[in-house]
């Protein structure tokens, strides 16, 4: 391939020959500092001409052009005396051959692209897919830089890159195979759970698995969780293997196609819809369990991991039928995620939520979690609280006794 060829490389290096005592050990010569390093490449090899073996020596370090031991630089002189060598005479030129297996992703897609041109930012992985999010100036070199990222990385199967930046609403993203196998299929493991990711259908990002962690780990066995974004399960699989009675939702039908395969592949048992959150949260939450509830007080949770707009979702507690005096669990603890980029992200965060509920959170807030920056002004956060009690006071008036008329 003519990029392969394009990177081929060849460096001068300044090569110390020298005759080793009987049987030395060679990680001798690998300890002594100063030498050649270069992925893929010995540093110490055999003289092809003499008996013995050749030092390459690092060129930043020892010139090339050196011919003798004498002008070596003194600190390779006394990285010598360490190494014990019966004899050390002679200092050489040596050529190694660099070529692309010699290179690490970065430096070859530094080679392979044109000089100026803004550098990969590096790539996501999730199980064998590696995801690029490609700048409109790499697009011409798209198919190059996918193969550098297969061939440097051995774990990755297929590259895609990003072609869409619109927000869909089920949170996937539009995506193009530009090397490798076209499998979207991914299996990921995380906190020791399987998950299958069908990659261009469904939300995931890898760099949520300790906020799942932490989230479920509020959660004791017996609890109830309803997550009424679900995804494929990220924290109803956990919390459902962790003994909490899981019921999970997702609007996305391939969300809980996958969410229910994740459940089988992990051995555990949860009941999963596929509706709106908000009518999840009035037919399924309220109706069938709020208002029929066996379970104490704050044993039930409601996650809601739709940053940009879970808050806008809790207007469904809102609703009169929340004030009709029949919900008996009148506090479970909701996890609520936004995004911030106030100076105090945490009081912003709160302040959100009070605003769609329309009461405040004093006395009934839990915590407030810093979960990741999203950009580098941006974080997302998470609020937890119990329902206050504004939300579920019924408001039945006492009637109005009419005016006699006379
Ligand atoms: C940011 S993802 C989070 C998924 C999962 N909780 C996780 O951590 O991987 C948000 C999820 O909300 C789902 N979603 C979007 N709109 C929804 C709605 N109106 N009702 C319920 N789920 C919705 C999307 O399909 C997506 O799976």
């Amino acid at each position: 391939m003519e990029y392969r060829d394009a990177v081929k490389e060849d460096i001068q290096v300044c090569s110390l020959v020298v005759q080793p005592r009987e049987k030395q050990p060679r990680k001798d010569f690998r300890n002594a500092p100063k030498h050649y390093c270069h992925r893929g490449v010995r540093n110490v090899v055999d003289n092809a001409e003499r008996s013995g073996k050749c030092i390459l020596l690092d060129p930043t370090i020892a010139s090339p052009t050196c011919s003798s031991v004498k002008d070596l630089p003194d600190s390779v002189k006394a990285a010598l005396i360490g190494l014990d060598v019966s004899q050390c005479a002679v200092v050489s030129n040596y050529t190694i051959h660099l070529t692309y297996e010699n290179f690490t992703m970065p430096e070859l897609l530094k080679k392979v692209l044109p000089q100026g041109l803004v550098a990969l930012s590096g790539f996501e992985q999730v199980g064998h897919i590696a995801h690029v999010n490609l700048h409109s100036g790499h697009l011409p070199f798209k198919h190059i830089i996918g193969q550098v990222v297969l061939d440097t990385n051995r774990t990755v199967l297929t590259v895609v890159n990003k072609i869409d930046s619109i927000s869909s609403v089920f949170r996937e993203f539009k995506m193009e195979v530009i090397a490798g196998v076209d499998k979207l299929d991914a299996v990921v493991k995380q906190n020791g759970f399987v998950f299958h990711v069908p990659y261009d259908k469904v939300y995931w990002n890898s760099r949520l698995g300790e906020e799942h962690h932490r989230l479920v780990s509020m959660m004791a066995p017996g609890d109830e969780l309803f997550d009424v974004m679900a995804g494929i399960g990220p924290f109803a699989v956990p919390a459902a293997a962790a003994g909490v009675k899981v019921f999970a939702n997702d609007l996305n039908p391939a969300s809980v196609a996958a969410l229910n395969q994740n459940a089988t592949a992990n051995g555990v048992k949860l009941t999963s819809f596929n509706m709106d959150g908000r009518e999840f949260i009035d037919n399924v939450l309220r109706t069938q369990h709020l208002e029929v509830s066996t379970l104490p007080s704050n044993r039930r949770h409601i996650s809601m991991n739709l940053p940009a707009l879970a808050v806008a979702f809790l207007d469904s507690f809102t609703r009169p039928s929340w004030r009709s005096g029949r919900v008996i669990d009148r506090h479970p603890v909701v996890h609520c995620y936004t995004f911030s980029a106030d100076e105090d992200v945490k009081k912003d965060a709160v302040r959100q939520v009070e605003a769609v509920l329309g009461v405040s959170l004093d006395g009934f807030l839990e915590h407030v979690q810093d979960v990741r920056d999203v950009a580098p002004t941006k974080q997302m956060v998470c609020v937890s609280f119990r329902l206050p009690d504004a939300i579920t006071e019924a408001t039945v008036k006492a009637p109005v006794k009419r005016q006699r008329e006379v």
